[in-house]
């Protein structure tokens, strides 16, 4: 998918931003502060209803605002045009699509696709699990619709769960019964989403790390469930009943899961340097990316924050080859054009104190 418009109003220190990207790379230049990177949480925030960068989605809001919005004119590879936005007024977020109010965020969010490589991605490898499971729900959320029913069911369930555990007391194990029932049942399909989406995945990201990190040998990804497996999940939420009760939440299931990746010169995550992490992370992202395009036959939207400074110039030149073999939509941001695309056909946006500017 392509934007062929966005439009920005009180995100950060933008405010009245309209920019009509090209199809191909597209470069935001300008010096630190001016805005580049919300440039790029704009676009991310349609795709994810929430921004890459730490904090509530709240914190997005302009200083002294009352208002925010995104608005996209989103084009798909089969030719259709969708219009989505997402905004906050007063205390309420509204997402929609093609002018009506979206049942949900979810709803937006799954109508459109944008990947960002940005300076903390390597959390995606080195930081907490959180990060990895929602890099492996976005992909799923994307591609397989019958996923995001079962998670919705799996969240309502846990938060049942979690709110009679926290009442204390000992409340009646007949209370607590149906909602175990309904997060073993959700619990374990979403569990098998998640590893047939690995499966996949894995095939992806192995044909980008061959080229990125070809010093540590053959890739692999672990995936741990969330709960031991010699017993199946019904059970184990049973059994660590009074454990649970104690802790005053649900410590077990696939809101517990997580991944970790090996390299056969590097089996453990500890072993690799932050540069190399960063390169692994870039590797699942676009592996994430190609197996999306695959699926849905259209590339999500790519953004690279701060590519210069993440990048080598060979892995800059690499990573720029594989997007315009992809013919993937590109938004790059810098204090300077990247090296690597000097010689590139780029479409130029000059960003200071807040206001984005074409540039011929
Ligand atoms: N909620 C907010 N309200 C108003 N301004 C904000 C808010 N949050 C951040 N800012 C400001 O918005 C500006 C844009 O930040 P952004 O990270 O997009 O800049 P950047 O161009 O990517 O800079 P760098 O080159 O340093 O990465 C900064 O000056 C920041 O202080
Ligand atoms: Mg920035």
């Amino acid at each position: 998918m392509k934007f062929e418009s966005l439009r920005i109003s009180g995100l950060r220190c933008l405010d009245g931003v309209s920019l009509t990207p090209s199809a191909g790379i597209n470069v935001f230049v300008g010096p630190n502060g001016a805005g580049k990177t919300s440039v790029l949480e704009a676009a991310y925030l349609l795709s994810h209803g929430r921004s890459f960068r730490a904090g509530s989605r709240d914190v997005l809001l302009k200083r002294g605002a009352s208002a925010l919005s995104v608005f996209a004119e989103v084009r798909h590879a089969d030719g259709s045009l969708r219009r989505l936005g997402l905004g906050r007024e007063g205390s309420r977020w509204q997402a929609r699509v093609d002018g009506d109010a979206a049942a949900s965020l979810g709803a937006l969010v799954q109508e459109c696709a944008v990947v960002c490589f940005e300076p903390g991605s390597h959390d995606l490898i080195a930081g907490a699990s959180d990060e990895r499971r929602r890099y492996l729900d976005w992909g799923l959320f994307h591609v397989e619709h019958a996923f995001v029913s079962q998670w919705r069911r799996y969240q309502r369930a846990l938060k049942q769960r979690n709110t009679l555990l926290r009442a204390g007391g000992s409340p009646d194990p007949a209370w607590l019964a149906p909602w175990e029932a309904e997060l073993a049942l959700a619990g374990e399909s979403i569990t098998a989403f998640r590893r047939r989406y690995l499966e996949r995945l894995l095939t992806h990201i192995q044909g980008f790390m061959v080229n990125v990190l070809p010093e540590l040998g053959g890739f692999n990804i672990k995936y741990r469930p969330g709960w031991d497996e010699t017993a199946d999940l019904a059970s184990t939420l049973a059994e660590r009943r009074q454990r649970d009760l104690a802790r005053g939440h649900t410590t077990v299931g696939p809101h517990r899961a997580d991944f970790s990746v090996a390299f056969e010169h590097a089996p453990l995550r500890e072993h690799l340097s932050r540069g190399q992490e960063k390169l692994c992370a870039l590797a699942c992202l676009l592996g994430q990316a190609s197996l999306h395009a695959e699926i849905r036959g259209e590339w999500p939207v790519v953004c690279l924050d701060d590519l210069a400074s993440e990048l080598d110039r060979t892995h800059q030149e690499w990573v720029v080859a594989q997007l315009l073999g992809r013919d993937a939509q590109v938004f790059v941001t810098g204090t300077e054009i990247p090296s690597a695309l000097t010689e590139q056909p780029v479409t130029l946006f000059h960003v200071e104190q807040g206001a984005v500017t074409a540039l011929l």
